[in-house]
């Protein structure tokens, strides 16, 4: 059952819709644009905000819809499985010859569904983040790093604490170059208005 939930799992994640909107949309191949990322910051930076939400809802049910057909299925570890198969089909999609996003929008589905308390605190430090830099990357960086001291502080499940520190450092290693970038001041800051 693990197994199949597993699959499933992996093939709705690597359904590439932050490549797929941008090409029926903008009629543009993603990954030759902006960073190259399949991930919704560089829709928004490439195709503007409305079609960068578009791209984050798609990105973000692929998180939720395996995270939650797995609790319900099979409990906190289904969660974790459906959650972490979801992320690693985003980041490494069969369809893009296994290199996909970053990992964010799709874990904020999971996160949504196994940790919602801590949701709500990600979302206000992410938004003051990017308010005040404009740096996405930034923001997404740190909310990973607060994950596993959320998740220790809201006294989750052993489980729950283990999955919240590898995603985690999942998601920091998928933004090594941003972060190089940051470290050097060449990263782009988000702008919100189409180019
Ligand atoms: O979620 C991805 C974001 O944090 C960085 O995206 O396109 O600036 O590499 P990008």
């Amino acid at each position: 059952m693990i197994f199949l939930l597993g699959v499933c799992s992996y093939f709705i994640g690597s359904i590439p819709f932050s490549y797929l909107i941008p090409r029926w949309i903008g009629k543009i191949d993603i990954r030759r644009h902006g960073s190259g990322n399949t991930g919704t910051t560089n829709v928004v930076r490439t195709l503007g905000l409305k079609v960068g939400v578009l791209a984050f809802l798609g990105d973000f049910l692929k998180g939720v819809i395996p995270a939650l057909i797995g609790l319900l299925w099979l409990g906190e570890l289904g969660g974790v499985v459906g959650g972490a198969l979801a992320v690693i089909g985003h980041c490494h999609p069969v369809w893009l010859k296994f290199k996909g996003g970053k990992g964010v929008a799709t874990s904020a589905g999971i996160l949504l569904v196994l940790f919602p308390d801590i949701v709500v605190i990600l979302v206000v430090v992410q938004a003051l983040i990017i308010g005040f830099t404009r740096y996405m990357s930034l923001a997404s960086i740190i909310s990973a790093v607060l994950l596993p001291i959320l998740a220790i502080v809201f006294s989750k499940s052993t489980l729950f604490i283990l999955f919240s520190f590898l995603l985690a450092i999942y998601v920091i290693f998928r933004h090594r170059s941003n972060l190089k970038r940051l470290i050097n001041g060449t990263e782009t800051k988000l702008n919100f208005k189409k180019k």
